[in-house]
């Protein structure tokens, strides 16, 4: 199966976990594309969405589900989303698509965090792909010395401004064998809005494409 083929069968596995009249938390990026193409087919059954970008919020307006604004839900029971790199304990990297603000809050709303990715993306360690972080513009040379200093390899993602207005730095040669520790860490230097790891919004559930398809791995 292609990397393609993959992420569509995980879009397709993560609309058993949808709870029908409920609003659902939805992702940003190819893997939860699938996805919200799948739940345009059950629309009639949901009371909306959640959106953690501008870029899916139009896919999901689109498609004709309507889209909430995360101060209006008290309670979401799924947040339904991909990773960048996710380990054998339910902990993610994110941020490729410099949404990770976004997602986090809408994970922070949600009970459960419903992870889809496919097989490449489980690693026995975080940190081969590079932690994004994402800074306030005035902060970006600090927190990339912070970053350097904790010996980390700090690049700007020029060009690049997020939903929020700010930058994304993308750190490489991290090897992060305490996630919980170094997200506290990070996330509290001065103009950091936070770092793309998630140790306490971690994964509840991974459903994994394989080439023998679905692997569900939960915690
Ligand atoms: C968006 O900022 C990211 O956190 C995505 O969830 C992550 O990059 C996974 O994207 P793909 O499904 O496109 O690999």
């Amino acid at each position: 199966m292609t990397q393609d083929e993959l992420k569509a069968l995980v879009g397709r596995a993560a609309i058993d976990y949808v709870v029908p009249g409920t609003v659902v938390g939805v992702g940003t990026g190819s893997t939860v594309n699938c996805f919200i193409d799948e739940l345009a087919r059950i629309k009639d059954r949901i009371a909306g969405a959640v959106s953690s970008s501008v870029k899916s919020t139009e896919r999901l307006q689109a498609l004709g589900i309507p889209v909430l604004d995360a101060n209006e839900v008290e309670r979401l029971p799924v947040y339904i989303d991909g990773a960048d790199e996710i380990d054998h304990g339910g902990y993610m990297i994110k941020g490729g698509g410099a949404a990770l603000t976004r997602e986090k809050i809408v994970a922070d709303i949600a009970e459960r965090f419903i992870c889809i990715a496919d097989e490449s993306k489980l690693v026995q360690t975080l940190g081969r792909f590079p932690l994004p972080v994402e800074v306030i513009p005035m902060a970006r040379a600090q927190v990339a010395r912070r970053l350097a200093a904790l010996g980390g390899e700090p690049v700007w993602r020029e060009g690049v401004v997020t939903d929020n207005g700010n930058v994304i730095l993308d750190v490489r040669g991290l090897s992060i064998t305490d996630p919980a520790a170094l997200e506290a860490e990070i996330n509290q230097w001065p103009g950091v809005v936070t770092c793309g790891i998630f140790a306490r919004n971690k994964a509840s559930v991974c459903l994994l494409g394989t080439a023998q398809g679905v692997r569900t791995l939960t915690w």
